[in-house]
């Protein structure tokens, strides 16, 4: 069997799957992100470790195939910076991908020459480098302890080979890859005040990163070797879950934050459309992708001060799509990421009248998030992707209202896979199967069957388009106010 781990912003999802790729069981287990001031965004890394022995111990207990165990995947979210001293020992709380407190650093970063050339990115507030550039400026005791920088997923990695070791996936969202060359980059790690002996080992994600250390082996029961793959951001690793391997390929996903991705087959860096190009989790390859920082916290955040659950807001919209109200809504509760590279925008309704209901606030919410995909789509048709159809993943796409409006807005089709709910782990199963050589990329990376399908609707494209041209006009004036 094979061990899939998905190590996320709300919780660890560890999934086993069998010699043939085909899930055998799944757990997950939760933790918190504390917030100690606005915009910063934390996480105890020792809540990792912890979920991890947990959700092992669950899968070997129910699962007796666990104790057949040969390889082992982390995908992680990405961009985090944890900080380990000359000891491996945790120097302060990881800093994670949708805080916003390095917007300075990040600015001053990305206007320095060369440096997007070089990354083929933006430099956001988000990504690693203006992180350490925060705490350098801010934490300077912490940052003279600093021997390593290990985003969350290579800190899994330690913990299972004890070595320091990141996929090239993950390392994309650095700052300090050369993403074309596929390396640590002396130039970019310099501008960002970094040595690269303070950077994990790099390998791609489907080549194998270490065994599993024999005394964590023993611990879980296990008397033979087991193969740690290099592992994978967590997008990457969801595509590679659904098999967007290559070019036309890609996913929408309705998670945390809301991401549409292309797999590419070669390298298109446009940094100036806010798009992110990332190295792909397998050699040779690489994905670009829209990031919108708030998707289902959107309606999340609506759910909790309306004191319903988000399930019940989209369940009494029905099924049936109306055409967007006169409510619209600005999804930018943490600032956005594409298009507007913004840190400090934040969210608006407009168009409220005294008539307004719960419902048509639901709708708004859904269709801003919406509108927000349809930018990242109009970046990546502009940098030549082309995506006829689209899987749709993550919790989000459990509500069929969202997914029409999506569809319709996107004007794609979408596509919802069997095996839709393991996504990232089941990505991270699929490396861990290919590091111990179970086969190809391939024939392991295969797309999943369809179960449904959901077209856009035509009659309602044209009111969408207009709703979407209101959307886009109402960032400008927003920003004005703000
Ligand atoms: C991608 C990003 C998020 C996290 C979420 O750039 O920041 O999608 O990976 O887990």
């Amino acid at each position: 069997s094979f061990l899939g781990i998905d190590l996320g912003t709300s919780g660890l999802r560890a999934l086993l799957v069998d010699g043939g790729g085909r899930p055998i069981g799944s757990t997950e287990a939760h933790y918190p992100v504390s917030h100690p001031h606005s915009g910063w965004s934390e996480q105890d890394p020792a809540d990792w470790v912890a979920a991890l022995d947990g959700a092992v111990a669950e899968l070997r207990d129910r699962h007796p195939e666990f104790l057949d165990l040969r390889g082992i995947g982390v995908a992680g979210h990405m961009h985090g910076a944890t900080l380990l001293d000359a000891d491996d020992r945790v120097i302060r709380p990881c800093i994670l991908w949708n805080d916003t407190r390095s917007h300075a650093e990040a600015a001053r970063l990305d206007a320095m020459p060369g440096v997007r050339d070089l990354s083929g990115n933006i430099v956001f507030p988000g990504f690693t480098a203006p992180k350490l550039e925060w705490v350098r400026e801010h934490e300077p005791e912490n940052h003279a302890r600093i021997a390593r920088v290990l985003l969350p997923a290579a800190f899994l990695n330690l913990y299972l080979t004890g070595d320091h070791v990141s996929d090239m996936s993950d390392a994309a969202g650095t700052s300090w890859l050369d993403t074309g060359a596929r390396d640590w980059s002396d130039a970019l790690l310099e501008a960002g005040h970094m040595r690269r002996d303070q950077m994990p080992r790099l390998v791609e994600g489907s080549a194998p990163a270490g065994q599993l250390r024999e005394d964590l082996a023993r611990a879980w029961g296990l008397s033979h070797p087991v193969v740690v793959a290099g592992g994978a951001g967590d997008n990457a690793a969801a595509a590679c879950g659904i098999g967007a391997m290559a070019e036309g390929q890609g996913f929408v996903s309705l998670g945390t934050s809301g991401v549409l991705l292309a797999a590419r087959d070669g390298y298109h860096p446009a940094p100036a459309t806010a798009l992110h190009t990332f190295c792909h989790a397998v050699p040779g390859t690489w994905y670009q992708m829209g990031v919108m920082l708030s998707a289902t916290d959107s309606l999340n955040w609506l759910a909790q001060i309306t004191g319903a659950r988000p399930a019940d807001l989209t369940a009494t919209l029905g099924d049936t799509l109306q055409k967007p109200g006169a409510v619209r809504f600005l999804p930018y509760l943490a600032g956005e990421r594409t298009p507007h590279n913004d840190a400090v925008i934040r969210g608006a309704f407009t168009g409220l009248g005294s008539g307004t209901s719960r419902d048509d606030l639901t709708r708004a919410v859904l269709e801003g998030v919406a509108f927000g995909l349809r930018d990242s789509h109009e970046a990546l048709k502009a940098t030549g992707a082309r995506l006829d159809r689209m899987m749709a993943i993550g919790g989000g796409a459990r509500s069929r209202y969202w997914l029409k409006v999506i569809a319709t807005t996107l004007d794609v089709t979408l596509t919802l896979p069997v095996d839709g709910e393991f996504g990232a782990a089941l990505g991270a199963a699929r490396l861990g199967m290919v590091a111990a050589g179970a086969g190809g990329v391939e024939d392991i990376m295969a797309s999943p069957d369809v179960v449904e399908e959901i077209a856009p609707e035509a009659a309602l494209r044209e009111r969408f388009n207009a709703a979407y041209e209101a959307f886009r006009a109402a960032y400008p004036a927003i920003r004005g106010i703000q």
